[in-house]
């Protein structure tokens, strides 16, 4: 559904998406990460388990929202990737900080 434009030139760092070692372009979102690598949703609802995906890519709706680096209920379209950064599906409301 989504693919990612070849950009040769961009710096590629290893960011584990559910326990998978992938490669991904510098200036990445981690929702459009996720979705380039075939993650059908991020997130699922806490009152009926539905899967979510992101919608808006913009940091409006909410739908986006994983497990990044340990903490949960963050917008994955409004984070960047980084080096060696560990990003889950959530499974309803995430663990409270
Ligand atoms: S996709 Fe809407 S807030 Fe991230």
């Amino acid at each position: 559904m989504f693919k990612q434009l070849p950009n040769d030139d961009a710096e590629k760092v290893e960011v584990i998406l559910n326990q998978q070692k992938i490669l991904v372009p510098l200036g990445t979102t981690v929702a459009a990460m996720a979705l380039a690598n075939g993650l059908r949703s991020t997130r699922t609802t806490a009152v009926s388990g539905a899967k979510r995906a992101p919608f808006c890519m913009m940091g409006v709706c909410y739908d986006c929202l994983m497990v990044i680096d340990g903490k949960a209920n963050q917008r994955a379209c409004a984070t960047y990737v980084s080096k060696g950064m560990q990003v889950e599906t959530q499974q309803g409301v995430g663990e409270a900080l």
